[in-house]
């Protein structure tokens, strides 16, 4: 493949939304960011200039990085802060994905204005295994927060109390025609009549699923996270933080102009108050010489905001495209098998055994809400030093409780805070079933990302698995590829890869609440028998942690 190389400035810069003006770190001056475009297999060098006022670092989201958990991105994972004043070089290494990815900051909140699209074309030579588009568009969908980010998180984190929740939501930075002081700034896609147009959406929003819809036009879903599927004719999808989807749009509808609109979807039971689950929208508009109706239709077939079922008709028609351009490689023979629960734990009883609520919210992933160390993972795990992270991720039995019952009480297991990690080795058949539990009686739908591997959504289902009869249900014929996936409110999903990437690997909920209480994990896969088989060396340069135990280094 071919090598780019891309700069990427961050400053602080003012944005005025909702008719309030605040400074917020951004790349390249733009929100969203700049557009890496490359073919399958390319590289890409990536050097990051921090001239904000804090620590940032960049992740390549949905991109497989072979090898190369130095360039990944997590803070406290694979690497520390690029801090104010100084730079670092990512190489982003292209593997086999294929479609619309996307960059984002991966510490504290910073992702919510530091993130753009990613373009990977098919190889030069080779083609879509649809029609030609045209053209294309990127849709990028996000939150917008009338504070400063970095004050709201940092006093939510020390105090235990809510994280904040967004004020709107932008389409390619825009609010839209339905928020205040938007007047002549809503986002505008221009079409030709005629013409075949391939929109790459990415949902870049902090914490909400979203629904999606364009007045008048039909969408055919052709891929997602990077690998193609079957194509899914629908006039809505439901697409969820961190996801992002190919869709192909034909421009035949009579010359105007039309709302193109995202709106919440919640898979709570009820509105949450302080949630904004208002409409945002951009215009698709036809060129020519006409004089458009006014105001633009709306998309009736958006659904409402509560709408649980509209979001599971359309998950559930996602499948690989498993051609013969496009094989699968689902595993069939399993050699570790894990069971994760899922939870939300009202109470945070930090390495107590006692019970005792501190009040603190927080997550977690088979009663372990992930606490970061002060080293990054991947360091510790390169050069053996010890006490950064153990390697004691649990097992859990699976269907011991009844976890999804509404009687399901936080007093039966007893969440501690910690830095556990799963170790796996190369080549492993892995099998995890992610249950999710309903310990605050209000579960809602987590969609859990793995960094490193694309994943295979073998099985889902509503209430407890059933570890005798859900696994003969098991799709092994055409199972979405995906690296973020919803495990349902109240339900689970099954999954299967193979570990072929040795590293480092973080595993979380991508909606930010629940990751920073701790919905996270880490995988560390081992070094196969051959070079090409093992983690590259690192880069001459990596930014240092603040290491305050030295001791610690023997
Ligand atoms: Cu979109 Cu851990 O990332
Ligand atoms: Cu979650």
């Amino acid at each position: 493949g071919d090598v780019h190389f891309y700069d990427f400035v961050i400053t602080e810069k003012n944005f005025t939304r909702l008719c309030m003006t605040k400074s917020m770190p951004v790349v390249n001056e733009s929100f969203p960011g700049p557009v890496i475009r490359v073919h399958k297999g390319d590289t890409v060098f990536v050097n990051v200039y921090n001239e904000g006022d804090y620590g940032v670092t960049i992740h390549w989201h949905g991109v497989k990085q072979p090898r190369n958990p130095w360039s990944d991105g997590p803070e406290y994972i694979t690497q520390c802060a690029i801090a104010p004043a100084s730079n670092f070089s990512y190489e982003v290494i292209f593997s086999d994905e294929e479609g619309t990815l996307w960059w984002h900051a991966h510490s504290d909140w910073t992702r919510a204005t530091v993130h753009g699209a990613i373009v990977v074309l098919p190889a030069i030579g080779s083609t879509y295994p649809f029609p030609e588009p045209d053209e294309e568009e990127i849709i990028v969908l996000a939150a917008w927060y009338i504070g400063d980010l970095k004050v709201l998180v940092d006093v939510a984190l020390d105090t235990g109390g809510d994280l904040p929740h967004s004020e709107a939501y932008t389409i390619n930075g825009e609010t839209g025609d339905f928020s205040e002081c938007s007047n002549g700034k809503t986002y505008r896609w221009m079409v030709d009549y005629g013409k075949k147009y391939l929109l790459r959406i990415v949902n870049a929003v902090m914490n909400a699923e979203m629904f999606f819809a364009v007045a008048g036009h039909n969408l055919t879903v052709v891929g997602m996270d990077g690998h193609y599927i079957k194509p899914i004719a629908t006039d809505y999808i439901m697409i969820s933080p961190g996801q992002t989807m190919d869709v192909l749009l034909t421009a035949n509808q009579s010359l105007g102009q039309y709302y193109i609109a995202a709106r919440q979807f919640s898979s709570e039971n009820v509105a949450v108050t302080g949630f904004d689950h208002a409409n945002v929208t951009a215009i698709l508009e036809y060129r020519g010489n006409y004089s458009f109706p006014s105001p633009p239709s709306f998309p009736s077939t958006l659904p409402l905001y509560l709408d649980f079922s509209a979001a599971v008709n359309f998950t559930k028609h996602i499948r690989s495209l498993a051609s013969q351009d496009y094989p699968v490689h689902v595993p069939l023979n399993i050699s570790t098998r894990m069971f994760i629960t899922v939870s939300m734990n009202s109470i945070l009883c930090a390495g107590c055994s006692d019970g005792s609520d501190d009040g603190i919210l927080s997550t977690s992933l088979n009663n372990i809400s992930w606490f970061n160390p002060t080293t990054d993972v991947l360091f510790a795990y390169y050069r053996n030093i010890s006490g950064v992270y153990t390697p004691d991720f649990p097992d859990f039995p699976p269907s011991f409780y009844n976890f999804t019952g509404d009687e399901f009480s936080e007093n039966i297991i007893l969440t501690v805070q910690a830095t556990k990690v799963k170790i796996l080795n190369y080549n492993e058949t892995v099998e995890i079933v992610f249950q999710g539990t309903n310990v605050l009686e209000g579960s809602v739908n987590h969609p859990m990302h793995l960094h490193g591997h694309s994943f295979y959504v073998v099985g889902s289902g509503f209430g407890n698995f059933d570890n005798e009869t859900d696994p003969q249900g098991f799709n092994l014929v055409d199972p979405p590829e995906v690296t973020t996936f919803g495990v349902p409110k109240k339900g689970w999903i099954a999954i299967r890869f193979v570990t072929k990437n040795p590293g480092v690997w973080f595993w979380h909920c991508h909606l930010d609440r629940h990751l920073s209480w701790g919905m996270n994990t880490v995988f560390i896969v081992k070094n196969g028998d051959t070079a090409e088989t093992s983690i590259r060396p690192p880069p001459a340069y990596m930014p240092s942690c603040k290491v305050p135990l030295l001791k610690d280094w023997r």
